[in-house]
């Protein structure tokens, strides 16, 4: 989120609903909600709806900060993308390989997703775009998409470290290459194949462990030929055809799995509540978090299930319930590597230890979210131990002191999180600034107010 220097931080506190003094609030929360579409999927449905030639509709759409970059640097690369009505928007693509030369800079805001994407598409076009983004993005690695993309033949200039804002010369001759991640992510996967998509022949992804698939989904949804071997070890082997004519379609977008994870937590943690969440994708390379929580003991019923644009989705109905430490097993973290921070503010309130290793990819997220999560608890009263790979907290089976005052260093998932532990907190919890919130989540405060939360300015 780039802040225009005039506009002035908006510092939000959350505390428990009894204390907020209004008059007939129940203490729990409750009521039924749909929390704001998929922002993984949000971002390649109008991707790839810039490369097919024709119309794509999309419905539900995230209309956060982080996706409208997209969709800017997607007209500003040639493609007609215009918004018809709340989470309805169209998009006339330019065909693979079709893209223009941006007149100017692409700013990415504190997109992460939005930047590396963007960063794979240019690499196999011919021509030259250049990236920035907010400060938060400007810190962030890009060295894990320049190393791959480079090989398809595509050239970088940029700051040390490969850090933003960068050139991205794209190559007129990419090359079709065959890719092990390094690290499991699915936005290095994302980038490759997107720049597979303009080379010939096949462009190959060996991912060790799974990483969610929005992107093979769509791939395939668009006409794309994408064959998914599984390894003996579990990850798995992606393989695209390059240069197919992309049929434009139609994309009707789930509601976010990370996005429903605030207010399911809230509704674990605050007594008394008992909250449905309508429409939540549960591909089940996004569902690590459900898992554990129902490991912890949470009650969720889950109903409705069916089939939304090729993801599966349903209601989920979550109800209070005293929570217990546990062991995440380190293989979980693709599938809930956004949910670290509310999972540990639902461990800051269960009974016993939860252990969480195997999670450093925490540490170059939209800020260093094992640090930031950290030392937000430790200010809340929570007991903890900080490693480089992980958290271990030592629950007290109640909810924190709390009584902080957070700082989210431009990162949306640690405002959440600690407004979510401040509904429970006995002397509630404030955070820096309200408006790091619009990157993934519009309409958070609220969507929780309509639940009986208190939220409210602090002067
Ligand atoms: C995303 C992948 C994840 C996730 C991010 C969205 C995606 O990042 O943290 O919020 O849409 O591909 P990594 O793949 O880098 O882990």
């Amino acid at each position: 989120m780039t802040a225009a220097p005039d506009q002035k931080a908006r510092p939000f506190r959350a505390i428990p609903a009894a204390q907020g003094g209004v008059q007939g609030t129940a203490r729990g929360l409750a009521g039924a909600v749909r929390v704001p579409g998929d922002k993984s999927i949000s971002h390649r449905a109008l991707i790839f709806g810039a490369l097919a030639v024709g119309e794509t509709r999309v419905t539900g759409l995230l209309e956060g900060e982080d996706v409208l970059r997209t969709a800017a640097a997607m007209r500003a690369m040639g493609a007609e993308v215009e918004r018809l009505k709340d989470g309805d928007w169209r998009v006339w693509g330019v065909g693979v390989g079709g893209l223009s030369e941006p007149e100017d800079v692409l700013d990415m805001g504190n997109a992460g997703t939005g930047a590396r994407l963007v960063m794979g598409l240019v690499a196999s076009h011919d021509f030259t775009a250049i990236l920035t983004g907010d400060a938060s993005l400007r810190r962030r690695p890009m060295g894990r998409v320049i190393e791959p993309l480079s090989r398809i033949g595509a050239r970088f200039d940029g700051r040390r470290g490969g850090r933003l804002p960068l050139a991205v010369i794209g190559t007129a001759h990419p090359l079709p290459i065959e890719y092990e991640l390094p690290v499991a992510s699915a936005q290095v996967k994302s980038a490759v194949l997107l720049a597979g998509l303009n080379a010939p022949g096949i462009t190959t992804v060996i991912e060790p462990e799974p990483t969610r698939d929005h992107t093979e989904n769509l791939l395939r949804h668009f006409g794309a030929t994408v064959e998914i071997e599984k390894t003996k070890s579990g990850g798995r082997i992606v393989r695209l055809t390059g240069q197919p004519e992309f049929r434009p379609s139609s994309i009707s977008v789930p509601g976010d799995p990370s996005s429903a994870a605030f207010p399911m937590v809230a509704a674990c943690i605050v007594p008394g509540s008992a909250v449905t969440l309508q429409n939540v994708g549960l591909n089940p390379l996004r569902i690590g978090l459900f898992d554990t929580l129902q490991e912890m003991g949470a009650d969720f019923t889950i109903t409705n299930r069916r089939d939304e644009g090729g993801e599966p989705v349903a209601d989920i109905l979550v109800r209070h319930t005293p929570l217990k430490g546990v062991t995440v097993p380190p293989e979980r973290a693709p599938s809930m590597i956004d949910e670290y921070p509310i999972l540990f503010a639902a461990a800051a309130c269960a009974e016993g230890d939860t252990v969480v290793r195997g999670a450093k990819e925490l540490r170059v997220k939209e800020s260093d979210r094992l640090a930031l999560m950290a030392r937000g608890l430790k200010a809340c009263g929570v007991d903890l131990d900080e490693f480089e790979d992980g958290l271990v907290i030592r629950g007290k089976g109640r909810p924190p002191a709390g009584g902080a005052s957070i700082s989210t260093e431009l990162d949306h998932r640690i405002a959440m999180s600690f407004l979510v532990l401040g509904m429970a907190a006995q002397n509630g919890i404030a955070i820096d600034d309200a408006r790091v919130m619009d990157t993934s989540f519009p309409g958070f405060i609220a969507l929780m107010q309509g639940l009986g939360g208190t939220l409210e300015p602090v002067a």
